[in-house]
């Protein structure tokens, strides 16, 4: 799982851009998921939101450094703003990965301090790391040497055994000593043996005033909660009392959801009018990734929720999963699915003529 971040990838798009430093804006975020925020999936949430700050899967600085560099970090730039996420403990690692996520155009690069997986455990990665401040500490600080990137964290409130609002404390105080201004909580802890990631997702019951408390106790950081959180009524009232909020679960089956963002959150215009015109301006980089030889159903996977919940929505992903697996499938199966899902707009016309 770790080691083999948007395997499916073979796209050959721009590496080394060079970062303009620019700080993002992390008002509303889509957090970091393996398998999930792939470059298919980031391509998708683009055409629906410029603003929103998109994460990458997690990447070890073990397959970064020994595995296929270029092919874990290879994105769009019309991906950007982006952040690179992580996961590794050892400081000399994590400098070195953080200068590439530099030189590959990267927007920000965080550390995974939330993955409570036993694979990435046995290697001190994710969430056993709330246990060693410390290291995380000096991790954070080798980065920040190491580029000019903004180096943000992703946590827990805290692991089984180590969750006390001091032991919470601890950690962001060290942490931000070492020079850490942006913390991403993820409102719950993890519970290290006993649960596997999926239900440390939703088990530990979620303690979103610890979050509120973390901005009052730390006014200079910029914290961002991170949980459970479903509709823009939620993030309205996460809004009043953090600086920013990260969307997972939500923002991937929903995709449509992302296309208020920028009108709600950035008062600026939408980039697509309708869920059509989001699928097509994808044709020509669906085609190009055909082409390279990816396969159909690694890339229309990521575009199932986009109509979720609407007329035709269940007939447009029925078709899809029972045709984008054959041999030689290509764009036609997404523009044949795509005429099952009636456009907006459309009854009207057709009642008029
Ligand atoms: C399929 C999946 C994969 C995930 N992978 C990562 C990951 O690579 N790095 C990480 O920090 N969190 C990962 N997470 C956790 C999410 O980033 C997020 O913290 C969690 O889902 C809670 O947010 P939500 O309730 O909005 O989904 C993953 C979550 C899911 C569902």
């Amino acid at each position: 799982m770790v080691e083999n971040a948007s395997s499916e990838y073979a796209g050959n798009l721009s590496a080394r851009t060079v970062s303009t430093g620019q700080e993002p804006s992390r008002r509303f975020c889509v957090a970091p998921m393996m398998d999930w925020t792939t470059p298919h999936y980031r391509y998708l949430a683009r055409q629906l939101s410029r603003h929103t700050l998109l994460y990458t899967e997690m990447v070890t600085t073990g397959a970064l450094i020994h595995g296929d560099t270029e092919r874990f970090l290879r994105h769009d730039p019309v991906e950007y703003p982006l952040a690179l996420q992580l996961g590794g403990s050892d400081a000399g690692e994590l400098a070195h990965c953080a200068r590439l996520a530099e030189q590959f155009g990267f927007s920000e690069v965080n550390l995974n301090v939330g993955c409570p997986s036993d694979r990435v455990q046995n290697n001190m990665i994710g969430a056993c790391l709330m246990a060693h401040p410390d290291k995380v500490a000096e991790g954070v600080r080798a980065m920040i040497d190491a580029t000019r990137l903004p180096v943000t964290v992703k946590h827990r409130i805290g692991i089984n055994g180590r969750e006390s609002w001091e032991d919470l404390c601890e950690f962001v105080d060290k942490v931000s000593a070492a020079g850490c201004r942006t913390f991403i909580v993820h409102a719950r802890i993890a519970v290290l043996e006993g649960l596997s990631p999926k239900e440390n997702r939703d088990v530990p019951p979620l303690k979103y005033d610890w979050v509120y408390h973390l901005k009052q106790r730390y006014p200079h950081l910029e914290i961002i909660i991170n949980g459970g959180i479903r509709s823009f009524d939620e993030c309205h009232q996460h809004l009043q009392h953090t600086d920013g909020v990260m969307l997972g679960r939500e923002a991937y089956h929903n995709p449509w959801l992302l296309a208020g963002v920028d009108p709600v959150f950035f008062g600026s215009e939408a980039p697509s009018a309708s869920r059509h015109d989001a699928l097509r301006a994808m044709y020509p980089f669906i085609r190009s990734e055909l082409e390279r030889g990816v396969f159909l159903g690694h890339i229309s996977r990521h575009l199932l929720g986009l109509f979720h919940g609407v007329p035709g929505g269940r007939q447009f992903r029925r078709y899809i999963s029972e045709n984008a697996h054959k041999p030689g499938a290509g764009l036609e199966v997404i523009q044949t699915a795509l005429e099952k899902v009636r456009e907006p707009g459309q009854a009207r016309a057709e009642a008029s003529v």
